[in-house]
C-alpha cells in the first residue's frame, strides 16, 4: 500500500476530530438571541420526535396532542397514499437523479398536468421546494428591475428578494395589508423599470387571506408582476365558498378561492403542508415554464424529488377528489370549535378567517418560554412564534389543526386552553370604543 501524501495524511487526521473549529468566530446577530436560548433548552424546539400515533407524538417518554402539523388533510397518515409508495418505488427505483433537464420521469408530467386541470391555471411547473423556487425564480423574474415585497411575506421570500438584489434588481419593502401603499410605491416608480411584487396567500402566522383581488387589480394597471405564495392555502382553501363549504371545494388555492383570474399572476404552492410531500409548485404561463427551465438552476441543476414523493401527490389527488371536501369540512368544524373557545376565555387571537392556523400572542407580563412549557407540560405540542421569527407585538404559539386531529384531542386543547387563560395574562381582544 503506497503512503498516503501529506495533504491526504492532513484531511486524515481532521476527520477524527470531534469537534470542528472554524478558522474565525462565526459573526452572531443578537436578534437571534431569543430564539438560540429557546432553541437550546425548550423541550418544544429541535426536539426529537420518537414516536408517532396518529396525530399524537412521544418527545423523551411524554405523549402529547400534535398542533404544530401542517399536514393539514392528515394525508400523511392516509392508508391509500401510503400504500402507493411501494408500488411507483418498483417501477422507478428510489430516487430519479436525473436533473430535470436532463429527463424526468413520467411521474412529473402526470403530476403537471392533473395539477393544471385541478388549479384551472394556464399551466404549472414543479420544482423540489418552495424555497428552491423563491431563491431561483424571483432573481429571474425581477431581473435588474424593481421587486417590491409585502413586510409579512414568508423568510423564504424574502431571502428570494435578496438574491435578486445582488444581480441588480432594486428592492422595496411594502407595509402588509394595505394595497394602497402599493399603489403609490408603484405610481412612483419610473414607468420604464420592470416591476415584480412579492407576498403570501394564506399567511402562515395569522391564517389570514389577504385581498388578492386588489393587489392583482393594481398590479395590472401599474404592469407588475404579482407573486403569491400560498403554501398554507393548497389544499386547504378552494372554489366556491360558501356557508356549507367555508373553505370552499376541491382545495385548488387563493386564486380560485377569490374567484380570480391567473391573469398576470405566478402562483407558488407546495405539497409539504396539505400534500404531504416534498415537492413544490408553480402556476404559470408556458412561455414562462420553458423560460424557466433553461433559466432557474433547480430546474438544470438540482437532484429531484424523490419517487416516494411524486407517487405521495399522485395518490393525494385520488384521495383528494374523493374526500378532500369532507375532510376540509371536518377541519373547518375543528378549528370553529377551538376558535369558539378562544373568543369564549377572551383570548385574542390574530386569525379572522376561521382557517386552521391560530396564534395567541402572550401578553406582555408573559414569558413564552414558561408559557410553552406549561402546554409541553400539559400534553399539548404547539409551534412557538419567538421574535424574530414574528414581530415582537405578535410573539406566542401557534396552534395548527389537520384532518387527522380527533375531537378528543381538540377536548382536550380547549381544557388546557382554559388553564391557560387562567395562569398566564396572554394577550385580550381590544376594547371597542
Ligand atoms: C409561506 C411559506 N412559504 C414557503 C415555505 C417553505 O416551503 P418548502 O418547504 O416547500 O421550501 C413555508 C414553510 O414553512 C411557508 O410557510
Amino acid at each position: 500500500m503506497s503512503t498516503p501524501s501529506p495533504a491526504f495524511e492532513g484531511q486524515l487526521s481532521t476527520s477524527r476530530l470531534t469537534t470542528a473549529v472554524l478558522p474565525h468566530e462565526v459573526r452572531r446577530d443578537p436578534r437571534w438571541d431569543d430564539l438560540e436560548r429557546l432553541r437550546a433548552s425548550h423541550p418544544m424546539m429541535d426536539a426529537i420526535i420518537e414516536e408517532v400515533d396518529g396525530r399524537r407524538i412521544r418527545v423523551g417518554d411524554h405523549w402529547l396532542s400534535d398542533f404544530a402539523s401542517c399536514n393539514y388533510l392528515g394525508f400523511d397518515l392516509h392508508p391509500v397514499i401510503i400504500e402507493s409508495v411501494a408500488r411507483e418505488l418498483r417501477r422507478w427505483g428510489t430516487h430519479p437523479s436525473w436533473s430535470r433537464l436532463l429527463g424526468s420521469p413520467r411521474l412529473y408530467i402526470d403530476i403537471e398536468e392533473e395539477l393544471t386541470d385541478l388549479l384551472g391555471a394556464p399551466d404549472t411547473l414543479l420544482l423540489p421546494t418552495i424555497t428552491l423556487i423563491h431563491t431561483s425564480v424571483i432573481p429571474v423574474l425581477a431581473g435588474e428591475g424593481t421587486v417590491l415585497v409585502d413586510a409579512q411575506a414568508h423568510k423564504t421570500i424574502y431571502e428570494g428578494c435578496t438574491v435578486a438584489r445582488g444581480m441588480g434588481a432594486t428592492l422595496h419593502r411594502v407595509r402588509s395589508n394595505d394595497p394602497s401603499e402599493l399603489e403609490q410605491t408603484l405610481r412612483s416608480l419610473p414607468a420604464t423599470s420592470s416591476r415584480l411584487f412579492c407576498m403570501d396567500g394564506v399567511n402562515s402566522m395569522t391564517g389570514n387571506v389577504p385581498d388578492i383581488s386588489e393587489y392583482a387589480r393594481i398590479c395590472r394597471e401599474y404592469d407588475t408582476l404579482l407573486y403569491v405564495d400560498d403554501a398554507h392555502g393548497f389544499g386547504v382553501i378552494g372554489e366556491d365558498p360558501s356557508s356549507s363549504a367555508p373553505y370552499g371545494r376541491r382545495g385548488n388555492s387563493i386564486v380560485r378561492y377569490l374567484d380570480e383570474s391567473y391573469d398576470n399572476i405566478v402562483l407558488v404552492g407546495g405539497f409539504s403542508k396539505s400534500y404531504s410531500s416534498l415537492l413544490a409548485f408553480m402556476a404559470l404561463p408556458t412561455d414562462l415554464k420553458n423560460h424557466l427551465k433553461v433559466a432557474a438552476a433547480p430546474y438544470l441543476y438540482s437532484g429531484p424529488s424523490p419517487t416516494a414523493s411524486l407517487a405521495t401527490v399522485l395518490a393525494g389527488f385520488r384521495v383528494n377528489e374523493a374526500e378532500g371536501d369532507d375532510l376540509r369540512s371536518d377541519l373547518a368544524a375543528m378549528t370553529k370549535r377551538v376558535l369558539d373557545r378562544i373568543s369564549e376565555l377572551g383570548l385574542f387571537t390574530l386569525n379572522s378567517s376561521g382557517l386552521p392556523i391560530i396564534e395567541l400572542p402572550v401578553g406582555a407580563g408573559d414569558d413564552i418560554d414558561a408559557v410553552g412549557r406549561f402546554l409541553f407540560d400539559r400534553g399539548i405540542y404547539v409551534t412557538l412564534a419567538a421574535y424574530p421569527l414574528v414581530p415582537r407585538s405578535q410573539v406566542g404559539f401557534r396552534i395548527q389543526i389537520t384532518a387527522a386531529n380527533t375531537d378528543e384531542e381538540i377536548d382536550q386543547l380547549n381544557e388546557v386552553l382554559g388553564e391557560l387563560a387562567e395562569r398566564f395574562d396572554m394577550q385580550r381582544p381590544p376594547v371597542p370604543c
